[in-house]
């Protein structure tokens, strides 16, 4: 996600922009820039956030009426001020910035460079920004017509905004797949990835559809399709306040990205898995197939959830791949004398990319000769570029400091390099193989489903708030989950919680049962489901409280628990991806109602960068 800010009218663009993309860079924040129409397009970006942009430019001749910003969150080409935007084109005489991703760039930059074009950075927006000056200056056309041309050939999602210096106040807007707002004042024109920055200028605005083009004046707001028909924009009153409208609604970040997660894992498949042609693709691995094939040690390393996901990714990796995991907290791992043979492949989970514990490991992992993968959200962050190659989880930027939907995305992605390295082993039979890829490509679809079922988890949660302790219990590819549910609550809601294996509680922990003590069974159907059952029976006979994440339709497991939470039948690889989802549901609902900062509690921060 990217944010994107223009105006067009009387006011002086600049201040407008800056608080604009101020307010959007909770859709990324690696790189900022603006462009401005002042005697030709003046451009200024920089890697970094929207006031380093400003710090940066003080001083210098800001005046324009006609201007556009971006603040970015980097898909393609890492975050550095050439990759910034806006770019322009090679004449100069165009400037863009672009949200979204074009999926056929490497064709249209390959097209482009057979006829001499070079290029100043490694996006993609620079290609389609070229690709449309190409079309403009070859047909001899108008700006508008150049951008449609060029958008029928263009796959992916985009939302464009182009400035011409032929035509200094006028902005041409394109969209499909991304938001695009457009606010509409008195002889003056917003636009926006949501309203944010128009809400204090206009309430009026018009949500761009998708395959709509925009030639936005002062005075003047033409819609067309593609096909250059004019469309009668539909001018709506806003009802929402700022705040609302940077969560898109939702009370919170943490709701918002845990509904957000069919998108995120669909994201985090696109491109990469292809169920129908049986293929994974991931350079950042391929590049090093041949050493985890052969390597004798996959070493996960992160903290927190992200270490809860390599527990999960230790039963996939050792099923699929037949290699030895080990799972270490970046923290210990970092301070003892671990031993660490040449060939050996760390694998470090991070969302932000910039936890120090982890950063730290991974780096005198690297001078002992290991080979370090990194499976990041951040693009270009330490831990991303510190690795040897990798793939990112593309969740989009996580404000809430409880990590939710980097979750599900690297337990995706990790799932990915898994029947990767698997198949190139042929550790994996190909039934199964062909059959995971294909269960793997309707998790979004499972998870939204799940996702339906949130209000009785409401309910769960209003019932059970005052408990003073949770136990949440699982077996194999669910007991990392019944760690990760504990986490959630407990950093969520200041309620004590403790995830353990399911069996262990007879050496030990069983003691703690009784009527005032919520039991969360993570129960979804697998291989070890009657064990599991059992283990309910065992607290239940002690009348301890048992709330169950169920797969649809276990009467059995149903039966034996107080309440249930419900996800659709799934591969037990594939389950910890929704089971899961209830888990972060019990726990938001659980700090709503006991009145917690739930987007950022006491103590935390969103990334640990000391030690
Ligand atoms: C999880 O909800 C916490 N916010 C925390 O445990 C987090 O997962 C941990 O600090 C690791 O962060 P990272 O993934 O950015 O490295």
């Amino acid at each position: 996600m990217c944010g994107i800010v223009g105006y067009t009218g009387p006011r002086e663009a600049y201040p407008i922009i800056i608080k604009g993309l101020k307010r959007l860079e909770y859709r990324g924040y690696d790189s900022t820039g603006v462009a401005l129409q002042n005697g030709g397009i003046k451009v200024y970006k920089k890697k970094g956030k929207v006031a380093e942009l400003e710090d940066t430019i003080v001083g210098k001749d800001l005046h324009a009426n006609t201007g556009i910003g971006h603040t970015r969150w980097a898909t393609h080409g890492e975050p550095s001020d050439r990759n910034a935007h806006p770019h322009q084109s090679a004449s100069g005489k165009l400037a863009m910035i672009h949200n979204g991703i074009i999926e056929n760039y490497n064709q249209l930059k390959q097209e482009l460079s057979n006829k001499g074009y070079t290029f100043t950075s490694d996006t993609d927006t620079e290609v389609l920004l070229n690709f449309i000056e190409e079309i403009k200056s070859n047909n001899n056309c108008s700006l508008e017509e150049a951008v449609r041309v060029a958008l029928k050939r263009v796959t992916g999602a985009y939302v464009i905004l182009l400035l011409d210096n032929d035509d200094p106040e006028t902005i041409i807007a394109a969209r499909k797949g991304s938001p695009l707002v457009i606010g509409v004042g008195k002889g003056e024109h917003f636009l926006g990835s949501d309203a944010s920055p128009m809400l204090e200028y206009t309430k009026e605005v018009v949500y761009v559809n998708d395959y709509e083009l925009a030639i936005v004046k002062p005075d003047e707001l033409i819609l067309k399709n593609l096909g250059n028909e004019k469309i009668t924009p539909y001018v709506q009153k806003l009802d929402l306040e700022l705040a609302a409208i940077e969560k898109s609604g939702y009370d919170h970040f943490m709701l918002k990205e845990i509904f957000e997660q069919p998108r995120t894992i669909h994201d985090c498949l696109r491109g990469r898995l292809d169920a129908m042609a049986g293929t994974i693709t991931m350079s950042g691995i391929q590049q090093y197939a041949d050493q985890i094939v052969n390597t004798n040690r996959i070493i996960m390393i992160a903290c927190g959830t992200s270490w809860h996901a390599g527990l999960v990714a230790e039963y996939i990796f050792e099923e699929l791949t037949r290699i030895n995991v080990e799972v270490e907290y970046a923290s210990e791992f970092r301070y003892r004398n671990p031993v660490i043979n040449k060939g050996d492949v760390i694998i470090a989970i991070s969302q932000s990319g910039e936890t120090a514990d982890t950063l730290v490991a991974i780096e005198n992992a690297k001078e002992k000769g290991a080979i370090i993968l990194g499976v990041v959200n951040v693009v270009g962050s330490s831990i991303a570029r510190t690795s040897h190659g990798g793939a990112y989880t593309h969740a989009g930027p996580e404000i809430g400091v409880a990590s939710t939907k980097a979750f599900t995305a690297q337990l995706a992605v990790l799932t990915m390099i898994a029947l990767k390295i698997g198949y190139i082993k042929g550790t994996i039979p190909q039934e199964r193989y062909t059959q995971l890829l294909k269960e793997l490509e309707e998790i979004p679809e499972k998870v939204a489903w799940t996702l339906q079922h949130s209000e009785s988890i409401k309910v769960l949660a209003e019932k059970y708030k005052d408990a003073r302790d949770f136990l949440y219990l699982g077996r194999g590819y669910n007991f990392p989950v019944a760690l990760e549910g504990a986490l959630k609550l407990k950093e969520i809601s200041y309620i004590h919680a403790e995830g353990y294996p399911a069996a262990e509680m007879k050496h030990g922990p069983i003691a703690l049962v009784d009527e005032s003590l919520p039991v969360v069974f993570v129960a979804t159907k697998d291989q070890y489901h009657e064990k599991v059952v059992s283990n309910m029976q065992e607290i239940k006979a002690r009348k301890g409280r048992v709330i169950s994440v169920i797969t649809e339709g276990d009467e059995n497991a149903e039966a034996l628990s107080e309440d249930v939470m419900v996800v659709p039948e799934a591969d037990e690889i594939l389950a910890p991806m929704l089971s899961v989802i209830p888990l972060q549901l019990l726990a938001y609902y659980i700090g709503v109602a006991k009145g917690c900062d739930v987007d950022k509690p006491r103590n935390l921060a969103k990334s640990v960068t000391v030690e």
